[in-house]
Order: C-alpha cells, then structure tokens, then sequence
C-alpha cells in the first residue's frame, strides 16, 4: 500500500508511525510532502520515508493521499493539487472543519474520505470517527478502517454532519479531560499535596476511572453512587458540581465546539 502524506506534522507524523507500527506497508511506500524542511529530515532519520518538498511528486507516489495540514494551509494545497489527482487515488482528509464538499470542490476529485483523530492517536489511543463519498469502493473502505484503527478505535459513520459533533466530543475532548485534569492537580496542591504526588493521583485516576467504566457493565450513574456514600466526602464534592450545574457548563462547552466546527466547514 503506498501512502503519500501532504503534511508531516505532529497528525502526519502519528498516522505514519501507527501504520508503520501496524505493519500496514512499508518506510520505502510512504512518501511525507512538507514545506518545512527541517521537519523533513527528521521525518526521514526516525522512520526511514520518502521525503519531498515537492506535493505534486509527492501526490504521484501515493494510492493513498493524506491530507494533513492546518486548516488555513488547505486552500494553497488544494490550488496545487488539484486537478492532479487520477480517479483511482484515495484522498483521506483528517483536516478539521473541512466538509467533503469543499473537498471535492477544491480538488476536482470524487473519492474522498473525512475523518477527525485526536491526539491520543500518538500513543496509538485515538478515537477516529470517518464518512466516505460514495465513490469509496468497500475495499478501500476496509483499507481505510485499517489505516484508521491502527491509532486507536476508528467508528465510519453514513452521516457527515456526525464527524462536525464528534469534532466537539472526541476531537476537542482530550483538551476538556487536560483541563479538568489540570483543575484537579491545583487543587490537590492547594489542600497540601507535593505537585508531582498530585499529578500522579490525578492522572490515573482519569485513566483508571475510564478503563474501570468501559470494562464494568455498570452505568455511569450508578457507577458513580458506589463511590458516594451518604454523608461522605465524594457526597460533598458532588454537591459542590450540581450546585454550580457542572453537567450544563459541560453542554455549553460542547455546543460553542460543534457551533465553530459547522461555522468552520461554512
Ligand atoms: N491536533 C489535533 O488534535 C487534531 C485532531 C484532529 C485533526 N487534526 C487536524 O490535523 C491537521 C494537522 O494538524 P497538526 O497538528 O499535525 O499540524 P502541524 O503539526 O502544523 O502539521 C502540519 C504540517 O504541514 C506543513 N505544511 C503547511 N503548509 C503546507 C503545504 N502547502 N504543503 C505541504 N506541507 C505544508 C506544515 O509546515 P509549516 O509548519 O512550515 O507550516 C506542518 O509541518 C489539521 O488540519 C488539524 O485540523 C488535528
């Protein structure tokens, strides 16, 4: 499987690792297009690609093109490459915001698949939610799913409107679990913990509270009451939450994200 790659940044880099890792295909089929120069070399030094300055050799190398730059970078790719790409190549777009849409406008291409990772992808933990344009043959669709779950957990979806809400859930949602993580090690701190005993007490509990909640067959809500007993601490934590309506700030924040996704995909 060849994969050319518009964009070795810290997505690129992570996708290119993941299906190196997975034993997808090989260092000598994927090819990194960049304009960052220095970050080429790395590229080439720690995975052994085919590195190039140049998208459009780059995009004649791939069956597979990943779109990987920033959102604001899309426009000057897609003038470049547009127009340049045969019916048969794949274009995958992990690019935020961007509809399939403006994809096929800008591209004057057809078989086109949008997905939004998250970070966790790095460590081989994202969560990917992706939809294909009907041009996605089943067995591209199965390549796709294969590339995708080589970071983490990969969900295909029929509706795009479902990648804009996942965007807010679980593309910005590492970023939410980070700040209530970090309110968290403050206030240890604060009551008199050491800073780093509070970052580990903080940390883990996140992750084992999840892995505890994914493997249980217990509900969230009664999960949470076996650590609540009456009259007892978690009892008064919890109090201080629903005083200030924490679930309903948690709503807010979601709908300003899934708000700025649409407004982004115009
Ligand atoms: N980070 C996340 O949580 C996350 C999650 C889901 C999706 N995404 C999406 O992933 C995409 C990439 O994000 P990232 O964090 O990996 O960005 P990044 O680290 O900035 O990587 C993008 C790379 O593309 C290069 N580039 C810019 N213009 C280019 C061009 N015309 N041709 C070739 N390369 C070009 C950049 O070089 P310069 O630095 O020199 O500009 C940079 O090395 C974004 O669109 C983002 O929406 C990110």
């Amino acid at each position: 499987m060849k994969i050319t790659f518009i964009g070795g940044g810290n997505m690129g880099q992570a996708m290119l690792s993941a299906v190196l890792n997975k034993g997808l295909t090989t260092p000598e089929n994927i090819t990194v297009s960049d304009k960052n120069s220095a970050r080429l070399k790395q590229l080439k030094q720690d995975f052994d690609v085919y590195i190039s300055g140049n998208n459009l050799e780059a995009i004649a190398r791939g069956d597979i093109i990943i779109l990987a730059v920033k959102p604001q970078n899309l426009d000057e790719v897609m003038n470049e490459i547009g127009r340049q790409i045969k019916p048969e190549q794949l274009v995958l777009s992990i690019i935020a915001g961007k509809s399939i849409a403006s994809l096929r406008r800008g591209l004057k291409h057809d078989a086109i698949v949008r997905a939004m990772p998250n970070t966790p992808a790095q460590i081989g933990q994202g969560m990917t939610v992706w939809t294909a344009t009907d041009e996605i043959t089943e067995g591209q669709k199965t390549t796709v799913g294969s590339i995708l779950g080589a970071m983490g957990k990969e969900v295909y979806v029929t509706n795009e409107s479902y990648i804009d809400m996942a965007t807010a859930i679980s593309g910005s949602g590492p970023a939410y679990v980070f700040l209530f993580m970090e309110s968290l090690i403050d206030a240890a701190v604060e009551i008199g913990l050491p800073p780093e005993m509070a970052r580990e007490l903080a940390l883990h509990t996140v992750t084992g509270a999840a892995e505890y909640a994914r493997r249980s067959d217990k509900g969230l809500a009664q999960l949470k009451q076996t650590v609540t007993s009456p009259g007892g601490t978690t009892a008064e934590a919890l109090k201080v939450f629903e005083r200030r309506d924490f679930s309903r700030l948690v709503k807010k924040a979601v709908a300003a994200a899934y708000r700025r996704a649409k407004e982004l995909g115009g």
